[in-house]
């Protein structure tokens, strides 16, 4: 069973894919019941005819029992300026949901998809205990989206001819697009352009750009979610960027970012070291620092 915590925008998408691909039994469980309710009751007509799999909508935190898969995409408020503008607020709700899993579904693999992502990616597995590779953070896989998207914008290419764009480190404004791994019908990116900086922060801005638009982004996440949750039930591999918490690895302790990951159906298998220049490395060393720098901030102020 998946089952999928916050049934607004993001969540009920993810439960669309789930359920119209026949993937598993769905569970929404949301804050108000009737919400629940409601999305459960639309997706239910998208399941196809011969799928054996249903969908219930609830706020009863003790029916995650049995839950495989379990991905949190609760919020308390929108945030307008920055991910990280409510983070207060999201730790206290993101210990709350920690506490009713670990008491419901302690075997579960965890994603996360709620913001302040890395933040939350942290204090979950601090709060719960649960093995750090059971719990993943999914957002730099959509923001390696952007950034192929914008290359192939750039050169007025398919974005099957770009390969390797990879966005490591937070899923916020310090999120570091990796160049010098790119290649764009086969020429080096890095060979192609003269300037890092427009292409890194039209992808920093993304999400801006796209609520000039629309209200908020919730389609392009909720694919890159069912990915993952497709590669753990019917045991694939998949290897994106994704946030967990690191103990050593690219450097870094007691913070959770954003690094290439192999996924299989028991969560992360490992953790991949990439080559990065030293302009990258620099950027992703800031990054870590900024993200350790919320934490810290937010355990002196929850005490
Ligand atoms: N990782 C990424 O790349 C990425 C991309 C896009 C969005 N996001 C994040 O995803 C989250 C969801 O976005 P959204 O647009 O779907 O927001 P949304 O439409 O406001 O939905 C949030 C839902 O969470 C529910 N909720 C709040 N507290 C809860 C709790 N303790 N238990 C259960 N449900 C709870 C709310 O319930 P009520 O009905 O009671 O209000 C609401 O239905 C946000 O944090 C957003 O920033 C992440």
């Amino acid at each position: 069973m998946i089952s999928i915590i916050g049934s607004g925008r993001v969540g009920a998408s993810i439960a669309f894919l789930c359920v119209s691909n026949a993937l598993d039994d769905v569970l929404l469980i949301n804050r108000t019941k009737s919400k629940a309710i409601g999305e459960s009751l639309d997706i239910a007509n998208a399941i196809p005819s011969t799928s054996k799999f249903s969908i219930h909508g609830t706020d009863d935190y003790s029916q995650l029992t049995g839950s495989d898969i379990i991905v949190i995409t609760a919020s308390d408020k929108v945030y307008s300026k920055n991910r990280t503008e409510n983070m207060m607020s999201q730790v206290i709700m993101i210990k709350e949901i920690a506490k009713k899993i670990k008491q419901y579904c302690p075997s579960a693999i965890i994603l996360l998809v709620s913001n302040p992502l890395d933040i939350l990616t942290y204090f979950f597995q601090k709060e719960t205990g649960f093995p750090r590779f059971k719990v993943i953070g999914v957002a730099s896989s959509l923001d390696s989206s952007r950034f192929r998207y914008f290359i192939s914008e750039k050169f007025s290419v398919p974005q099957a001819s770009v390969t390797n764009a990879l966005v490591l480190g937070e899923h916020g404004d310090s999120m570091v697009p990796i160049f010098s791994g790119v290649y764009v019908n086969g020429n080096s990116l890095l060979s192609l352009i003269d300037n890092r900086d427009p292409i890194t922060n039209d992808v920093r801005n993304y999400w801006k750009t796209l609520r000039n638009y629309k209200s908020r982004s919730q389609l392009g996440i909720a694919k890159n979610t069912y990915d993952v949750i497709n590669t753990i039930i019917n045991a694939k591999e998949l290897l994106i960027p994704a946030s967990v918490v690191l103990e050593g690895e690219y450097g870094e302790n007691n913070v959770a970012m954003g690094v290439p990951v192999k996924i299989n159906q028991n969560g992360i298998s490992e953790i991949q070291k990439i080559e990065l220049d030293g302009v990258e490395s620099a950027l992703l060393k800031e990054s870590s620092n900024i993200i350790s720098n919320y934490i810290n901030y937010i355990k002196i102020n929850s005490k």
